[in-house]
């Protein structure tokens, strides 16, 4: 028989009560939190979709790894091992441990970075921008025209603008440093970018002499979406994919918080040794000697075993299917979202669903507290509060308003998701009632994190 249905590829062992709250308890812990849902205590939220970041559960094989890791200072055999792993996948010469993905970034921008420089990408995430711009540098993004419209579908949505990257490396080649592409391109819904593509970058790379750099946090969802997706490749494993992919690059930077299956950790790989030498003198400074690079050894073990998991087909099967699974219920209740579904995350378009909320007021915000108050399932804004501010202080709208909803991995099972469904179709149900936002308080970089906010009233 040819099943429908595509299961949970585990089972159960060990489990984690949620705690249920009532709506008065919600909407005074959201109003003692001011209003921003970064700053709620992680017990008083019901289905937590704020990230997919280290939020997984590990396999008993991880959980049975940690047992074996080495904590010698330096030179342990969990580094080895990790090293090995990393080094199978991505064929990188150098393998830089650090303690998550915006430590590698911060470590490659510091060294490589000079200002006045810019650096494209199809588009930045957060920490990304945020470590190029600290450098006094430009983060610019070259998604594809559809990548920047929600509604539009396209199988590769995260492909990079192939005619924009050649214009700007012919015309401002000298102020570039390296190239990279986030795969799966988080900022921009989770979507996927094509082999295709990729050798598109490193052609134009090799034109203009640049090195070519991977965010490669979701590198395996990329991989089965390729699979599934592009024409040749439905009869290689994900993992082949994979490793074609680090190939066609000079180096990556990694969250093993993502695709790690990890629940903290990440690393920096490149070819170029004397990159490699600057980096790893940063790292003592910053994150540790280089064989641990501010992880524990059972880190690194319980990493490595999650590269060699995360590439699993049945594993990529049922995730990709369950965030799909997600988005067809809100589709057929004409919740407007970014289409198709991403690898790791629904992205509800804020700014179609809430036209009575300007972007400055942030929909965004409106509709992640609305999600909290009513079902005490918490996303995340990506939009103007996340990316509207200006390295000089003024406030502009993002490209999109959107609120992501990222399923951590192997944590919520099919119930879990029929309810956040109900949830969202109930506040998409009543818009009308959602008002504004302003911020009262808020840093000058990565501002969404800690910002305070307060309700606008409806006039
Ligand atoms: C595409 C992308 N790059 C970089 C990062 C930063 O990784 P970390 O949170 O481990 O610092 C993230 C995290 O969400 C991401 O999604």
């Amino acid at each position: 028989m040819n099943f429908k249905t595509i299961i949970e590829p585990f089972r159960i062992k060990s489990v984690e009560a949620v705690k249920f709250t009532r709506r008065e308890d919600r909407e005074r812990a959201l109003h003692e939190a001011g209003y921003n849902v970064f700053r709620l205590h992680a017990e008083d939220v019901l289905i937590d979709l704020l990230t997919d970041s280290g939020t997984g559960a590990m396999s008993s094989a991880q959980w049975g790894a940690l047992m074996q890791g080495d904590e010698s200072y330096a030179g342990s055999r969990s580094f080895y091992r990790f090293r090995d792993v990393v080094r199978d996948l991505t064929g990188f010469k150098h393998i830089i441990p650090t303690h998550q993905g915006r430590a590698a970034e911060r470590i490659l921008f510091h060294t490589v970075l000079h200002p006045g420089q810019i650096v494209p990408n199809n588009n930045h995430f957060d920490t990304t921008r945020a470590n190029i711009e600290v450098e006094q540098a430009e983060a610019l993004d070259l998604v594809i025209p559809e990548g920047r419209v929600p509604s539009a579908l396209h199988p590769f949505k995260g492909n990079v603008d192939l005619g924009a990257l050649e214009r700007l490396l012919a015309e401002k080649g000298d102020r570039i440093p390296l190239v990279m592409v986030t795969v799966t391109n988080n900022s921009g819904g989770g979507q996927p970018v094509s082999l295709e593509n990729v050798k598109g970058v490193r052609a134009l790379c090799d034109q203009y002499k640049k090195p070519f750099f991977l965010d490669a946090c979701r590198f395996a969802e990329n991989a089965y979406f390729v699979k599934l997706r592009e024409p040749g490749q439905g009869d290689r494993t994900p993992k082949q994919i994979a490793q074609e992919m680090f190939h066609l690059a000079d180096g990556c930077t990694m969250s093993a918080k993502k695709d790690g299956l990890a629940n903290i950790g990440g690393f920096l790989a490149m070819n170029d040794d004397g990159w490699a030498e600057e980096c790893r003198n940063l790292l003592i400074l910053t994150e540790g000697f280089p064989t641990y690079g501010g992880l524990a050894g059972y880190d690194l073990e319980a990493i490595a075993r999650g590269l060699e998991e995360v590439v699993e087909e049945p594993y990529l099967r049922y995730r990709l299917r369950s965030i799909e699974y997600l988005a067809e219920k809100l589709i057929a209740a004409d919740v407007p979202i970014i289409r198709p579904a991403g690898g790791h995350a629904i992205y509800l378009d804020a700014r179609a669903l809430l036209p009575q909320i300007p972007p400055l007021q942030y929909p965004g915000i409106a509709l992640a507290n609305a999600l909290y108050v009513e079902a005490g399932v918490r996303g995340v804004e990506i939009g103007t509060v996340m990316f509207g501010l200006r390295p000089d202080g003024s406030e502009t709208p993002g490209a999109m308003d959107l609120v992501r909803l990222a399923i951590p991995r192997r944590v919520y099972t099919q119930s879990h998701i029929d309810y956040v469904a109900e949830a969202v179709i109930h506040v998409a149900r009543h818009r009308e009632t959602l008002c504004g936002y302003r911020i009262v308080h808020a840093p000058r970089v990565l501002r969404h994190f800690t910002a305070l906010f307060e309700p606008l009233s409806r006039s």
